[in-house]
This record gives structure tokens, sequence and C-alpha cells, in this order.
């Protein structure tokens, strides 16, 4: 691993893993693609170590003559993909762009990396790995009792953000079956941590309870995710690209179930702690019930045994230490929240979705 092809390194997972990647390994080179939409930016990318080593390009995976000069030009032997559209409840309101970005986008860049890896004379012989960033979502939905999914289990994709993410993960197992392309998927649970978007339950959750505004709980509130620390995630991708099996998956768990209204009410207390003179304490009282996401599915949950077992991996965060850590996070990072939230493209989501 010398040269690394990064897409979607300006988004939260990527720009985190970018910043570990150069930490663990200084003398890589990574090459950073990425599109700039509403949820990237280079203000995730400031005070990197080795910043020397980091390379920005800002480019659109659907564009394979950008891409395959980029493999060339920089004779790329790791790609790690992270470039997508990820939020739920913007692929409910229009889906389209998730066709685009997740599944031609995801095709283009393994129809260019296959056409350099195999054609270009020098790098048959190479070590070379595509890793794949994907969701549980893609599994569908359990009941609270039922067993975490392993890597074997069905796909069952409810939403088109999910169905989109299926789609690019078996296009990449199919390449790899077709022509052989060293690939390695990972699935993994909800992330949370720093530079999150705040479209997403717990950043949201944060800021509008730091404006006092209300902390939207769609449904009932009972819906459970597994929270995985950024930091947990990073460790784990890098873990599979050193270590990992060619044409393997991994699922990467937080080992943190729990509803909704239990993030959102821990939140609330790390609040009420940490801003004791607070106009809006108790927090708790912004929480507002509102109209569920249509076809919300209930609970994700992922075993994470192979990568224990076969990568000696496990998450390091508690979710009460890594929730406490991030609040921290965002408290001292006002230019930053102050930046999304001066953006129009924000304030209109937040309309649009709201009002829904
Ligand atoms: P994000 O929305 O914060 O970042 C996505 C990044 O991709 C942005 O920087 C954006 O500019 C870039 N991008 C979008 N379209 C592009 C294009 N056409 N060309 C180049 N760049 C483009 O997302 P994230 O939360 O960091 O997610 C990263 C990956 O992890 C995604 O593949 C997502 O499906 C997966 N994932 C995320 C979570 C989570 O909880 N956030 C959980 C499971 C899996
Ligand atoms: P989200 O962060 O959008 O991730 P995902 O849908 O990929 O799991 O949402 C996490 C959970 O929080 C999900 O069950 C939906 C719920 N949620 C709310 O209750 N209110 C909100 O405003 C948001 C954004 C999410």
């Amino acid at each position: 691993m010398q040269n690394v092809l990064v897409t979607g390194g300006a988004g939260f997972i990527g720009s985190n893993f970018v910043r570990y990647l150069l930490g663990v390994e200084p003398d890589i080179r990574i090459i950073n693609l990425d599109a700039l939409t509403y949820s990237g930016s280079l203000e995730n990318l400031k005070e990197l170590p080795r910043s020397d080593r980091h390379i920005f390009v800002k480019g659109d995976i659907c564009d394979p003559g950008l891409v395959a000069k980029l493999l060339q030009e920089y004779e790329i032997d790791t790609v790690v993909h992270f470039a997508a559209e990820t939020h739920v409840d913007r692929s409910i309101l229009d889906p389209g762009q998730f066709i685009q970005t997740n599944i031609v986008g995801t095709t283009t860049l393994l129809e260019t990396v296959r056409r350099y890896w195999m054609n270009e004379p020098g790098m048959e012989n190479a070590i070379k790995r595509f890793h794949h960033i994907s969701t549980d979502e893609v599994f569908g939905s359990l009941a609270p009792d039922e067993p975490a999914w392993t890597e074997e289990s069905p796909y069952d994709p409810h939403s088109p953000y999910a169905a989109s993410k299926a789609a690019s993960d078996h296009l990449v197992r199919a390449y790899g079956h077709t022509y052989g392309l060293p690939y390695t998927l990972t699935n993994c649970t909800n992330n949370y941590g720093p530079y999150q978007y705040p479209e997403k339950l717990i950043p949201l959750v944060i800021l509008n309870a730091l404006e006092g505004k209300p902390l939207p709980v769609y449904g009932d509130g009972r819906q459970i995710r597994d929270w995985l620390h950024v930091e947990d995630h990073c460790e784990a991708i890098y873990l599979v690209l050193k270590h990992g099996l060619a044409g393997g998956s991994y699922h990467i768990g937080g080992a943190n179930q729990l509803t909704n209204i239990e993030i959102i009410e821990a939140i609330c207390e790390i609040l009420d702690e940490r801003l004791p003179s607070s106009p809006h304490k108790p927090h708790r009282q912004l929480i507002q019930f509102v109209t569920d996401r249509p076809g919300h599915d209930r609970r994700y949950a992922l075993d994470f045994h192979k990568i224990e077992r076969d990568l000696d991996w496990k998450p390091r965060h508690t979710i009460r230490n890594g929730l406490r850590d991030t609040v921290d996070w965002y408290l001292a990072h006002p230019d930053w929240v102050a930046g999304i939230l001066k953006k129009k493209e924000y304030q209109e989501w937040l309309g649009k979705n709201y009002t829904r």
C-alpha cells in the first residue's frame, strides 16, 4: 500500500480515515478524490498529519477520464471507496442521485480500475486492493430479539439508499468473481464522531439542542441502531486493508445497541452537564415526537465475530465515552458548526425534511 486513492475523503468517515491513515502510515501517498457535494468539505481536512502526503482532487467518481488519469498519474495500488450519497431521508425524497453516485459511480470506478490494473504494463504483478465501504442497511430490518446479521446473511434492502448500496456491493463482488478484481468489502453499523454532517441523528440533535430547537424523534423513537465510533471504524478498515483476505467481507460493529430515544436522552444529559447555565436546560424538554420516516427500519445489528477472530479487532469506544467526546468536539469547533449552519443548502434541507 503506497499510493492510495480515497474516494469521498472530504466527507465524515473519509476525512477521518485520511487523518487516521496519515497518522499510522506517514510515508503513504493519498490521492483524495471528492466531488465536494453538500456533505463534503475541505474544512474536514484541516490540520492533517503529514499533509504533504495528501493530494486533494475535486472531481466526480462518475468521470471515467478523470479516474483513469489519476490511476495512471499516481500509480494507484489501493482504492478505498467511501464516496456515496448516504442519507436515507434524502433517498426517500429524491432517489435519482443515489442511483447515479452509488451505482453508476461505483461501476465507473470498478471498470476504470479493472482496465488500469489489468492492462497497464507493470501492474499485473503489483499487489493491489479495491476496498468498498458498505452498510448494515443492505440486510433489511431485524426484530428486537432476532440474532445480528453475519457475513452470510441474505441482502434485503428497504430504502432507496440501502438498495443502491446493495447494488454497489453486488457489483464489487461480481468484479471479483468475473475478473479476479482483488477486493475486500466491509459492512458497518451507524457511525458517529467528529466531522459528521448534521443531517444525521447524533450531530443534528447536538446542534438543534445548542440552538434550543426541537429534537425531532421519528415515530415512537424505539428503533434500534448499533453505534460505532468513527475512529474504531477507521482502525478496522486499516486492518482489513493490511491483513484481510481478497474476496472477503467483514462486518464492523460498535457493540452499542440503543434505541433512538435513549441516544437523544443521553445527549441531553451530557449537554446539561457541560452547559449548566444554558437557557435550554434541561435539554430533554426540547424532545418532540414527529411523523415517522416512511418504511422506517426497526433495528440494525451486525455480528462481527469474524473480524474479532481473524484480525484481532474490537471497538475501543463505549457509547458513554464516545458520545461525551463527540459532544465536546462539536462544542470545541464553533467555526465548523457555524460554517454549516449558515449554508443555505442546510437550512433548506431542514425546512424540506421536517415539514414533510
Ligand atoms: P458523507 O455523506 O459524510 O460523505 C460522502 C462524501 O462523498 C462527501 O465528501 C461527498 O462530497 C463525496 N461524494 C458524493 N458523491 C460523489 C461523487 N459522485 N464523486 C466523488 N465524491 C462524491 O458520508 P459518510 O457518512 O462519510 O459515508 C461514507 C461511506 O460510508 C458511504 O459509502 C456510506 O454508505 C458508508 N456508511 C456510512 C455510515 C454512517 O453511519 N455514516 C454507515 C455505514 C456505511
Ligand atoms: P440516521 O442518523 O439518519 O441514520 P440511519 O437512518 O442510516 O440509521 O438515523 C438514525 C436513527 O434516528 C434512525 O432510526 C432515524 C432516526 N432519526 C430520528 O428519529 N430523527 C431525525 O431527525 C433523524 C435524522 C433520524
